[in-house]
């Protein structure tokens, strides 16, 4: 049966991005069909809403979107439209892989390959229990971590592991001093991880985890980690790897997904046909692996690497000089 997917095209560079993320997609001839939604400023201009109603629909109905970077404009009363989505779908899973691609700017061995997987709906990205004292001068914030919000990421990087044949999971988190909120996932994950005696699990503190990454990336296989610690770990694995054209992301929930890249709008560049689109493209290979495609995952990650390989019209980020337009082709000649 033909899936639909949601496209969301989105502001600055989103629309450049789509248009080749669906043309390498479509020479793939999946059996796979595209309803396209409007959210984000494009949004706001045409139907007056950063998200509209018809947009929320088409994800509930589909259950899988892939997604542009949306700009959130500054301003009092607009929340993130990442963030709403995430928290509306119930999208705890935020599966961030980095991999040493050839040809990049990385300065870092060529053998990194760490999948992050983040918390994505507690911790210490609550929107409530933010608060700021009426003479300015303090200010709190309240973490909340639940046994279920843990059970169920820990469980996630588990049986993601397991599924795809990885062999170590490592838990971070900083119990030594958040007693509390670290402590309660370091137990959780420890009570999960012993079900899983075919998985390694570690531990490590996050601030040695960073130093850690940076000194030997290659001991890490899978991370899982709470909200905060996933957000700056998984960026940190994207610099190790050449940057954010090729970082892509996952929002994963019980009942639905969106795929996206991890970079943004880039309003530097939009508009001039120079944006990397390979960030979305491995988002797409994270859709297609999601949707039970590992083998077109794997066609489509194949065909992005031999381009990188040939540096066949690298985008300018990539040290080349071709376009979004002449990337996406040349890597669809390669599938
Ligand atoms: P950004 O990620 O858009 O850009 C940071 C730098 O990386 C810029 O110099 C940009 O040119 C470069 N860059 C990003 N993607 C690239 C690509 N595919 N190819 C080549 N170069 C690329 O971050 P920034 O400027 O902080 O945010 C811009 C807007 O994007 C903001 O409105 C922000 O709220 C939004 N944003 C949206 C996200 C999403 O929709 N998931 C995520 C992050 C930011
Ligand atoms: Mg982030």
């Amino acid at each position: 049966m033909t899936q639909t997917i949601t496209v969301i095209r989105g502001d600055g560079i989103g629309p450049e991005i789509m248009a080749a993320t669906l043309h390498v997609l479509d020479a793939m001839k999946l059996d796979l069909a595209w309803e396209e939604a409007d959210a984000g400023m494009v949004a706001l201009e045409k139907h007056g809403d950063l998200l509209p109603q018809a947009t929320i629909d088409s994800i509930k109905r589909n259950t899988i979107a892939l997604k542009a970077p949306l700009t959130t404009p500054v301003g009092e009363g607009f929340t993130s439209i990442n963030v709403t989505l995430r928290r509306m779908f119930d999208l705890y899973a935020n599966v961030r892989p980095a991999r040493s691609f050839p040809n990049t700017k990385s300065r870092f061995p060529n053998d990194i390959d760490i999948i992050t997987v983040r918390e994505n709906t507690e911790g210490a990205y609550l929107s409530d229990g933010q608060a700021v004292s009426e003479d300015g001068e303090t200010a709190t914030l309240v973490q909340r971590v639940t046994h279920k919000g843990s059970e169920r990421i820990v469980r996630y990087a588990f049986e993601m592991a397991r599924k795809i044949g990885r062999k170590k999971v490592t838990v971070v988190h900083k119990a030594n001093i958040m007693k509390s909120t670290s402590g309660l996932f370091l137990k959780t994950a420890r009570q999960v991880a012993a079900q899983y005696p075919d998985i390694e699990c570690n531990e490590m503190i996050v601030d040695n985890t960073c130093m850690q990454l940076v000194m030997k990336p290659e001991q890490f296989d899978v991370i899982v980690t709470t909200n905060l610690f996933g957000d700056i770990i998984s960026d940190l694995c994207a610099g190790l790897v050449g940057g954010l054209g090729l970082a892509p992301g996952a929002n994963i929930g019980e009942h639905g997904a969106i795929f996206e890249a991890v970079h943004g709008s880039a309003p530097d560049i939009a508009g001039k046909g120079v944006a990397n689109p390979c960030a979305l493209l491995l988002a797409a290979g994270q859709m297609l692996d999601h949707l039970g495609m590992p083998d077109q995952a794997t066609r489509l990650r194949n065909a992005i690497v031999a381009t990188l390989e040939a540096k066949d019209n690298l985008t300018p980020d990539l040290g080349g000089s071709g376009t979004t337009t002449s990337f996406a082709e040349a890597i669809a000649r390669r599938l």
